[in-house]
């Protein structure tokens, strides 16, 4: 009996210390101290001793059974620290290495350009309306006396979604969306997203920007249309600004000019910025011709107006001094934070 339960004693320990796992101590302590496990058939066998050697053997299955509990409780906090240890090195955090910068964006000139000019007609009582970049060949040419088959069809083409549907090539069809509203008098502008199917280079995109602009009542006359778009100059680059209007051709105004405005640059002098003439070209703009009025549900006889178109980043490039359209596209954000 005794060389019995020091085998299984000796056996014990030895597994306990070649087991490299917590669940394989787990197995070890239902084979040795379990309801079938071997110290417990010994103490089962109890029966066969002689009456007055049991409590000697009963003292040595209970030492037996405290050396291996013992054993294992050791080695279970050994391997729960070893494994303990193995995942701090996995996780290791090198607090030396530098920090990621978090990097905050900045503004586009077109961005900054559009709430300077939005500042200034909301500030005129002007509403900012918008509309589909994808629009009707209807709304883009038609509506604004532009038919079917009208050369200046030619001086902006398009991409084409399919023979009825353009990608705009300006932002005045909304011109005509705001028209078939109904909703009068008008004092809006509209900026926006156009397309033209232009190679890219200096001054060319494919894509761009345009702000529209329109004001509907009685008795809006040219002398409104030029007051309003001095007073628009002189805000967005500077109270001695002059503006020079010649006379233009678009299909949906008429009268139609273009707007210069004196070089801010120079003051007029001419100069590098200014190509020498003293004066940059910012924008179109006419009285609302009476056949957009009549395809756009609006009585000529009663109403008239005028209207605008600004590119975008024209002024961008102007105001910020950018001499590469392209830059405007790159949003490389060293330029970018320039502005
Ligand atoms: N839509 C014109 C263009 O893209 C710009 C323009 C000119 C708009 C005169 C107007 C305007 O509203 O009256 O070239």
């Amino acid at each position: 009996m005794k060389e019995q339960l020091e085998k299984i004693k000796e056996e014990a320990l030895k597994q306990i210390e070649a087991s490299e796992a917590l669940d394989r101590l787990n197995e070890i302590r239902v084979a040795y101290l379990g309801k079938k496990g071997e110290l417990t058939t010994v103490l089962k066998s109890m029966k066969d001793v002689a009456p007055e050697d049991r409590p000697k053997v009963g003292q040595m299955v209970n030492d037996a059974r405290a050396l291996i509990e013992a054993k294992l409780e050791e080695t279970k906090t050994a391997l729960a620290r070893k494994a303990r240890e193995e995942q701090m090195k996995l996780e290791v955090i090198d607090v030396t290495l530098p920090a990621k910068k978090s990097n905050v964006g900045h503004s586009h000139p077109n961005t900054l350009a559009l709430e300077e000019l939005e500042r200034i007609f909301v500030g005129m009582g002007y509403e900012v309306v918008e509309g589909p970049e994808i629009e009707y060949d209807e709304y883009n040419f038609t509506k604004l006396n532009i038919p079917p088959n009208h050369p200046a069809k030619d001086e902006q083409d398009t991409f084409y979604i399919n023979k009825d549907i353009v990608l705009r090539t300006q932002t005045s069809p909304v011109q005509a969306r705001t028209m078939e509203k109904g909703k009068l008098p008008i004092r809006m502008i509209s900026p926006g997203r156009v397309f033209r199917s232009d190679e890219v280079d200096a001054t060319h995109s494919p894509s761009f920007h345009q702000v529209e602009g329109l004001v509907i009542d009685k008795n809006i006359t040219f002398a409104d249309l030029k007051g309003t778009l001095a007073e628009f100059a002189r805000q967005l680059f500077g109270e001695d600004t002059k503006v020079k209007f010649r006379p233009h051709h678009f299909p949906f105004t008429e009268p139609s000019a273009e707007m210069d405005v004196s070089c801010f640059k120079c003051g007029g002098k001419g100069c590098r910025f200014c190509k020498g003439t003293g004066w940059i070209e910012i924008l179109g703009c006419g009285m609302v011709h009476p056949h957009v009025f009549e395809m756009c549900g609006v009585d000529p006889e009663v109403y008239t107006g005028f209207a605008f178109g600004v590119g975008l980043e024209r002024i961008s490039l102007l105001k910020y001094e950018i001499d590469d359209m392209r830059l405007l596209y790159e949003n490389d954000v060293r330029f970018l934070k320039q502005f």
